[in-house]
């Protein structure tokens, strides 16, 4: 399926989220592979929000995450467990909402222009599967609502999806 997606941009983050959501879900289609379903959701986020510079997954081998289906320019291919807002994310399993990247020791920067970013980890039956990265050109673009949702998000792509024969190469 390919068809546009529908979203008023004049609305706030909240009703967007509410309003792309239904339609975001109806994209994801566990018949087909995990590439090519995590690459029109990224196409979809990034053409929801305005204030999203990147989106992208890095998607776990080993002790090391790999960048995977993104929307934005050229970035790192390869982040640590445990380096950057990434693989703290990965680390710690939880969402990482950075208002300034200067602010956060140790981050990594793929875009110098880069200003804020949030990143959620793909969890699936207690296993890591990755992580899913936003960044912004502008301060603070995240919030606790954008946490909310693309948790949700982040949790139907991970039940959805058949992560067991999942391999990144
Ligand atoms: N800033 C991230 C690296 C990935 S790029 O933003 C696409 C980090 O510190 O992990």
């Amino acid at each position: 399926m390919a068809e546009n997606l529908i979203v008023d941009k004049n609305k706030s983050d909240e009703e967007i989220y509410t309003e792309i959501l239904p339609q975001i879900k109806s994209l994801i289609n566990s018949n087909e592979p995990i590439i090519s379903n995590l690459s029109n959701f990224t196409a979809a986020l990034k053409e929801a929000f305005d204030k999203i510079s990147w989106i992208g997954f890095y998607l776990l081998k080993d002790d090391d995450l790999y960048l995977g289906p993104f929307q934005g320019k050229t970035a790192c291919t390869n982040i640590k467990v445990g380096s950057g807002v990434c693989g703290t994310s990965a680390l710690k399993r939880e969402t990482i909402i950075v208002e300034n990247v200067d602010e956060f020791p140790g981050h990594i920067a793929c875009d110098a222009g880069s200003k804020s970013e949030i990143v959620v980890p793909i969890i699936n039956n207690n296993k890591l599967f990755g992580v899913l990265d936003l960044d912004s050109y502008q301060y603070s673009a995240f919030s606790n609502i954008d946490k909310k949702y693309l948790e949700e998000i982040s949790g139907y792509l991970s039940e959805k999806l058949n992560w067991d024969n999942f391999i990144l190469y």
